[in-house]
């Protein structure tokens, strides 16, 4: 057996997309390790998930540091410290800075709640709904400099119905989140992804079959 991905994770919030990450691990779908979960916020709830399962957690709450390069650097420190070679943004609410993405080149993956490039920023969900697109979704993309950017990696759509609200268009869109984002860090792990320029190439795509699109007639 090959050796698990060594994986961070960053969040800020209710962790579900780490609980499916988790949830991966143990069913033997994603052959990757939590060396550590990091939060910027104290009550996350993500790490409440992340102790019941035995992983290291560590809190650096940014309003604690001078700069910006400060609290990243904390973030590095520790990222490094656990030997992580992938770090995983799992509703992460810091934009982060080029120091960091140099330290973790091509090596961030974040996920979006929308079909990027669309809708980038906070409330990806409300924006869809506003605009009133009939095709939702969600984006694993590696991380560049800019917000919610970069090469992206798997997509899966869903539908948007006349009588959704925000909240029943972000809990359909969540559950697609769940099942790209180890799908996503399990062709990192595989070795599977290669960049080229702005775009993801996905080696022996046809092998995976599932990567990419749900109809959205049977979402
Ligand atoms: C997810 O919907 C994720 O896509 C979003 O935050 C939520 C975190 O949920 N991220 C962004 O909007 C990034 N711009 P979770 O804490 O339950 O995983």
């Amino acid at each position: 057996m090959t050796t698990p991905l060594p994986i961070g994770v960053l969040l800020s919030g209710s962790g579900t997309n780490l609980q499916a990450i988790i949830d991966a691990i143990a069913r033997g779908e994603l052959a990757a390790a939590i060396k550590v979960v990091i939060s910027n916020r104290a009550d996350a709830y993500g790490l409440v998930r992340a102790r019941q399962h035995g992983l290291p957690t560590v809190v650096v709450p940014h309003k604690d540091f001078p700069t910006r390069e400060a609290f990243e650097a904390e973030l590095i420190r520790i990222l490094q410290a656990h030997h992580v070679e992938l770090v995983v943004l799992a509703g992460f609410m810091r934009l982060l800075s080029p120091v960091f993405i140099r330290a973790f080149r091509q090596r961030i993956m974040n996920i979006h709640p929308a079909l990027l490039p669309a809708f980038p920023g906070t409330h990806a969900q409300r924006q869809a709904l506003e605009r009133g697109v009939r095709i939702a979704g969600a984006t694993v993309h590696f991380v560049d400099e800019e917000m919610d950017h970069g090469p992206i990696i798997v997509q899966a759509a869903v539908p948007v119905y006349p009588d959704d609200t925000e909240e029943t268009l972000s809990t359909r869109i969540l559950a697609q989140e769940h099942r790209i984002y180890a799908q996503a860090i399990q062709l990192y792990a595989e070795g599977r992804l290669q960049i080229d320029k702005q775009k993801v190439i996905v080696l022996d795509e046809r092998q995976s079959p599932n990567l990419a699109l749900r109809s959205p007639t049977s979402a």
